[in-house]
């Protein structure tokens, strides 16, 4: 079937629209893509050499459709009116205030936007919500348009982005599945089918699934906190193993070789950070406490609970190894991003972490390979003139008189610093927290650290 879709609106362009939006102006180079934000230091960035946001293959993806089929500005109004189908990828943080408050998602800019839609589309449009919303969202959107002067009757769809950060560009390649959602009508059904047809350039059908409007909102969610979960399962178990004399990666192993449990998703770490899977778990909490399930509300809030621990029972060791006194102690912190190969630092473990150990009014030397300083001083509600926070641009830089090394992001190049060399610069006894289990205890053990690593029996 012929493609009726020639001309694309993505309203946001941050880690979920820019990206989205690269593959599909690559998949198909005879649509055009207008990505629009309201933010123009980020399309400048988007325009130039170096794009706001790190992400491994995203700049050659860029470069190949930029200025052909896709391009960056701040049009809002223009490119909606010219579009047939909009996207909208604009964030919705948690609530901080008023009903619902540190639960809820806070919608305001979705309804910005649809609002932006329903005052400039001059006939009627496709509208995607691909931003992480919570379930219902659509009913409010919709609520926008019904409630406009022009009244045409957009479809609205929901078709969360399921891409992980650091591995977007292969998850967009070859996603597991693409969801798509709408109103079993014959408009939704067949608004339905031209956004499947988009994706069935590059995606096969059967990996493509369609379900009504609620559906894929929910699955979205649920799917985050399913994910979340088998983090803080293992995560749970890794204090156990820190008891007994076990090794939480053994135990990974063992159970993730049962074909029913599978090996993914099963490294302890120091807690789960990222965007979504906090903000997504507390819609779901939000959404079983609405609906008058306290039960199912409390289970799913226990996940963010023994996230909570994790991160602090971490930092907790690091301060009793010290006898309880880090003051003027010099740490170095490897890595601040969220997980490796991204820039995106949202609710990051490393911002508790460091936050607890300053606290204890520690000095941190921090090194992350792409985190830019400016965010690094804003996560941690601090600026350059704090001595007590020193942003490095060379690992090598951190060690210096330094009592313990923290890793705090799984980054490759920490696995070949050379710890002989960060072993002589340190003050003795040297101690190295790894956070992420990514490095060779026993060799690290070898040149001299006291290593502290999560859920293994300590060594030295
Ligand atoms: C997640 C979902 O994976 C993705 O499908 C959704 O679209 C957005 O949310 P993201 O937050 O980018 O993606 O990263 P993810 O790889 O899921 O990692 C989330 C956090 O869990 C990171 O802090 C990571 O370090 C941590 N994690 C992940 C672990 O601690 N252990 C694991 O085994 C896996
Ligand atoms: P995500 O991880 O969901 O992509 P980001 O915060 O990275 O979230 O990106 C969301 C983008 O949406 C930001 O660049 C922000 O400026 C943009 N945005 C928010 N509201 C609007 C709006 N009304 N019009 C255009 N862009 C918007």
């Amino acid at each position: 079937m012929a493609s009726k879709i020639h001309k694309i609106c993505c309203v946001g362009a941050g880690y979920v629209g820019g990206p989205t939006m690269a593959m599909i102006a690559n998949k198909c180079p005879d649509i055009r893509i207008d990505v629009v934000d309201i933010n123009e230091k980020r399309i400048a960035e988007w325009n130039s050499e170096i794009l706001p946001i790190y992400e491994p293959g995203l700049s050659d993806l860029v470069a190949e459709a930029r200025g052909r089929n896709l391009f960056f500005s701040t049009e809002t109004e223009r490119a909606i009116r010219e579009a047939d189908i909009i996207f909208i990828s604009v964030n919705t943080p948690t609530k901080t205030y008023g009903q619902g408050a540190h639960r809820a998602a806070d919608l305001r800019y979705v309804e910005s936007v649809s609002r932006t839609i329903a005052e400039n589309a001059e006939e009627p449009k496709i509208v995607v919500e691909k931003s992480t919303i919570p379930v219902r969202t659509a009913e409010a959107i919709r609520a926008v348009f019904d409630a406009s002067e022009t009244q045409h009757h957009h479809e609205v769809l929901s078709n969360p982005e399921f891409l992980a950060e650091g591995t977007a560009i292969s998850d967009l390649e070859s996603p597991d599945r693409i969801l798509i959602g709408g109103e079993q009508t014959p408009g939704g059904l067949e608004a339905i089918n031209q956004l499947a047809d988009i994706y069935n350039r590059w995606i096969p059908e059967e990996r493509i699934i369609k379900t009504n409007l609620w559906s894929s909102e929910l699955s979205k969610l649920v799917a985050n906190a399913f994910l979340a979960q088998r983090v803080s399962s293992i995560n749970s178990i890794s204090a156990l193993c820190e008891k007994t004399g076990a090794d939480v990666d053994e135990v990974a192993k063992a159970i993730g070789a049962d074909s029913r449990i599978g090996p993914k998703f099963l490294n302890a770490s120091i807690g789960f950070g990222g965007s979504c899977f906090e903000k997504d778990i507390l819609n779901l909490v939000y959404l079983c406490e609405h609906f008058g399930l306290p039960e199912a509300a409390q289970y799913w809030e226990s996940v963010l609970q023994m996230n909570d621990w994790q991160k602090q029972r971490f930092a907790d060791q690091i301060v009793d190894s010290f006898f309880n006194t880090i003051t003027d102690k010099v740490i170095s912190i490897l890595g601040f991003a969220f997980k490796k190969d991204t820039n995106d630092t949202r609710k990051s473990p490393a911002i508790d972490v460091c936050k607890r150990l300053l606290e204890e009014k520690a000095t941190l030397l921090i090194y992350d390979p792409k985190v830019e300083p400016t965010k690094i001083y804003d996560a941690l509600e601090t600026d350059e003139e704090n001595s007590n926070v020193v942003i490095c641009s060379d690992p090598n830089q951190t060690f210096e008189k330094a009592q313990a090394i923290v890793v705090l992001t799984e980054w490759d190049e920490f696995k070949d610093i050379d710890y002989e060399a960060a072993h002589q610069a340190m003050q003795k006894p040297a101690w190295i927290f790894d956070g992420r289990n990514v490095l060779d205890h026993k060799k690290l053990t070898g040149i001299g650290f006291k290593v502290r690593s999560i859920g293994k029996p300590n060594e030295a």
